[in-house]
């Protein structure tokens, strides 16, 4: 190694191809590190760190996916079968939690779309359920006596926002398979949305006429809904939504920035909402 190479500062990316790498508005992407140590995956525990410590212990060979109600292709499918011959892209997104704080992560995956066809939804189907995996064996936050949430994890979307061709179906993030901690093998991707829509490690898709339930909304009706939109002029209860912290953020340097309604992707989707009452819908 020459003298000039081990000078050069260390870079924040492990990841060489994404060094310099940014969203459609120019946004550097959060390190790969960050995005893989600083999550919530409550089926592991409550802390930031306790998925990345833990969901290690959660078996994802084989993986099966059962698809029921309003289609016409419904049963138990192997993982393979699901994804084989669908392309995957990369979509560099931002990723806002309810939380307030947000990321720019690049995801892998396949338009949902694509994905959800395969099963030739019929025209009585309004919205689709997605689950997590119950496995209280290999989760164990969902062993924990006062979790709160009545497992498993269920989140859902109007079929027409399932279909909107940047809602993806992700498979892997930063150019390799996702880790478990960030929901592997299957989590959705819904990027106008606050992250908890963002459903992880799914095992179970179902079609349905009416609006399925989301596990935030029955924890807490009043301060989560089902639409969930990225939305700064409708606060949290308990918080105000009109700014987030762009991780990296420390105490000396938090790195706040203004939340833009959904998320920045507007122009995308507003027209899916066109006539609602968005304070209502929230
Ligand atoms: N999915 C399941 N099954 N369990 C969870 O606790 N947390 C949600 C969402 N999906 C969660 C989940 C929340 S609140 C957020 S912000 C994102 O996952 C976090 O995704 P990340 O850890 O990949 O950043």
């Amino acid at each position: 190694m020459g003298a000039g190479a081990s000078l050069a500062p260390p870079s924040l990316f492990a990841n060489a191809p994404y060094e310099g790498k940014t969203s459609e508005r120019g946004e550097v992407l959060t390190p790969e590190e960050i995005v893989t140590s600083y999550n919530n995956f409550y089926e592991f525990g409550t802390d930031k760190g306790d998925p990345a410590r833990y969901a290690h212990e959660m078996t994802i060979e084989p993986w099966t996916v059962e698809v029921r109600g309003k289609a016409a292709k419904t049963g138990k499918f192997a993982l393979e079968e699901l994804t084989k011959g669908l392309a995957e892209e990369e979509r560099i997104y931002r990723f806002r939690c309810v939380e307030a704080w947000s990321m720019v992560v690049p995801w892998t995956g396949i338009p949902m779309a694509r994905f959800l066809a395969q099963f030739e939804p019929e025209g009585s189907a309004k919205y689709v359920q997605f689950t997590t995996l119950h496995r209280p064996s290999e989760m164990r936050g969902q062993r924990a006596l006062f979790s709160g949430i009545d497992w498993p994890y269920v989140e859902g979307l109007r079929l027409d926002e399932a279909y909107h061709p940047l809602t993806l179906m992700v498979t892997g993030v930063y150019g390799k398979p996702l880790p478990n901690q960030n929901g592997a093998p299957l989590r959705l991707m819904v990027p106008w949305k606050y992250g908890f829509k963002s459903v992880k490690s799914i095992v179970k898709i179902t079609f349905t006429e009416r609006q399925p339930r989301n596990t935030w909304n029955i924890l807490a009706p009043q301060e989560y809904g089902f639409y969930a939109n990225v939305n700064p002029e409708v606060d949290h209860p308990r918080w105000s939504q009109a700014t987030e912290r762009r991780l990296p953020s420390t105490l000396f340097n938090p790195n706040r920035i203004p939340t833009l309604p959904f998320n920045g992707y507007g122009e995308e989707v507003a027209g899916l909402y066109a006539g609602m009452d968005l304070r209502r819908n929230y």
